[in-house]
């Protein structure tokens, strides 16, 4: 007998690696898609689900009959209901409300009871899914609190099962793995197994705009974060699933880019996806072309399917709705818009400087924004609402740069696109541009607004 299985848990893990071939095109590296769509409920997020319930089985956590509580956006909780069906536990999830229905309609297949909460609040809001969860746990008994975002066996399914079948799958010639950061636990573990194999692997993540991973990985700085739609990956906090010790680079992708993505991989791979697969796509073409090598083995994460998307992605009236179907707007890179900037030093104030002398820089080079740096890190933004204020409540000048400043500013690399870069300044007046650690130039949103027109006027 063969492939013969004594129930579906058996049948998790061992997904095929696919080529990437029209949407790779011009690539001369191998690029393969790990498709995870092809797990029992349809996700990556299986493998997790089942590490997790068989370590809170062997540590007592989940007794005989008891209830697995979990706030997921759906697909850990496809994969802990089909597994709670085989094992006999009851399932409750709490889902925040901007998953879509079809995600909650599965998990109600699978027998689980769906709680839904608003997406728009504070993580420690009581209101917020993962309040609410915490207090559906503590109040419910016989209860255990799956906790993806904090569970060391998140990390743990990917160090055992997804890590060693890449390595197998292609001989041990991985030569860079890239994924979506939702909860960190698929890039944490798949990233420690492959570098404890290869340590001159490449380990890249995917975050969205808005998501606070992208700056916190470059500047160590957790910034505010900010709505996108894309659902599965991007954080507003750091789960301490996710460890980036193992993470080469960080690329960020938005909204429009992953979501046309998700469309090109159904229609020319003939792979019908979900949206992170765009994402985790449309970034790492961007780390491959800038990486590209003939002969390499980079592999890419998917880790769901197309089906939970129905009435978002692939609905083109939403797609059209949202403005998402128009193209991209092709207006260059970070890089370029630094280059085209007729000569302009970065100017930097130290925390300790009074208001009054920040005034008068200000003034002296014709700005109303400066970075503020604390030895040399940066510590904040000084702007001249901050100074306006300050001057109103304790008259002009007494205060330090440093007690003013505020967080109002996104970190970009060269490389960034400048789509990329309009869709962050929607929120943030003004970007830092790193390179290799360090600081290398500041652009605000007339810098932005100048380069578009002039991108304009020349085409
Ligand atoms: C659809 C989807 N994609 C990607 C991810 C990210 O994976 P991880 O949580 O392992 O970082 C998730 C996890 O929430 C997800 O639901």
């Amino acid at each position: 007998m063969k492939n013969v299985h004594e129930n579906i848990l058996e049948c998790v893990g061992n997904t095929p690696l696919v080529r990437l071939n029209s949407v790779a095109a011009g690539i001369q590296a191998n690029v393969w898609a790990k498709v995870e769509m092809l797990n029992p409920g349809a996700s990556v997020k299986d493998r997790i689900a089942l590490q997790i319930i068989e370590d809170a089985e062997k540590s007592g956590a989940l007794k005989p009959g008891g209830t697995i509580v979990e706030a997921t956006s759906g697909n850990t909780g496809a994969g802990l209901a089909m597994a709670a069906a085989i094992k006999g536990y009851k399932c409750i999830f709490v889902l925040p409300d901007k998953q879509s229905e079809e995600k909650r309609a599965a998990l109600r297949a699978y027998g689980a009871t769906v709680v839904v909460t608003p997406t728009n609040v504070e993580p420690e809001d009581p209101r917020s899914y993962y309040s609410v969860s915490r207090r559906i746990a503590d109040e419910t008994p016989n209860s255990f609190y799956a906790n993806q975002y904090h569970n060391p066996s998140n990390p743990e399914a990917h160090r055992r099962s997804t890590g060693p079948e890449l390595h197998d799958q292609l001989d041990g010639r991985v030569d860079a793995f890239i994924a979506g950061l939702g909860t960190g636990g698929t890039i944490t573990g798949t990233g420690e197994y492959l570098k404890s194999k290869n340590p001159d692997v490449r380990i890249v993540g995917v975050d969205p705009v808005g998501s606070i991973y992208y700056d916190y990985f470059e500047t160590g700085r957790l910034t505010e974060a900010f709505s996108y739609v894309l659902e599965g990956i991007g954080e507003d906090f750091l789960p301490s699933t996710m460890d980036f010790g193992c993470v080469d680079e960080v690329v960020r992708v938005n909204d429009k880019e992953c979501f046309q993505m998700t469309r090109r991989l159904a229609r020319e791979e003939g792979l019908f996806v979900g949206g992170s697969c765009g994402a985790a796509v449309a970034g790492a073409l961007k780390w491959i072309r800038r990486n590209d090598k003939a002969g390499a083995n980079f592999v890419v994460l998917l880790p769901d399917s197309g089906s939970r998307y129905l009435s978002k992605i692939y609905n083109d009236q939403w797609m059209k709705e949202n403005g998402y179907l128009a193209p991209q707007a092709g207006l260059g890179s970070v890089g370029d818009i630094l280059d085209g900037l007729t000569e302009r030093e970065v100017v930097t104030v130290p925390a300790s400087m009074s208001a009054a002398e920040a005034i008068g820089l200000m003034k002296l080079h014709g700005i109303s924004q400066m970075p503020v740096t604390d030895g040399d890190a940066v510590a904040g933004v000084i702007h001249e609402k901050n100074l306006l204020e300050a001057a109103l409540r304790s008259g002009p000048g007494a205060e330090s740069v440093g007690d003013l400043a505020d967080n109002g500013y996104c970190t970009v690399s060269r490389s960034t696109e400048a789509v990329v870069l309009s869709d962050l300044m929607r929120k943030f007046r003004i970007a830092l541009v790193y390179e290799g650690g360090s600081m290398v130039g500041v652009l605000t949103r007339i810098d932005l607004i100048d380069h578009v027109a002039r991108a304009g006027s020349n085409a």
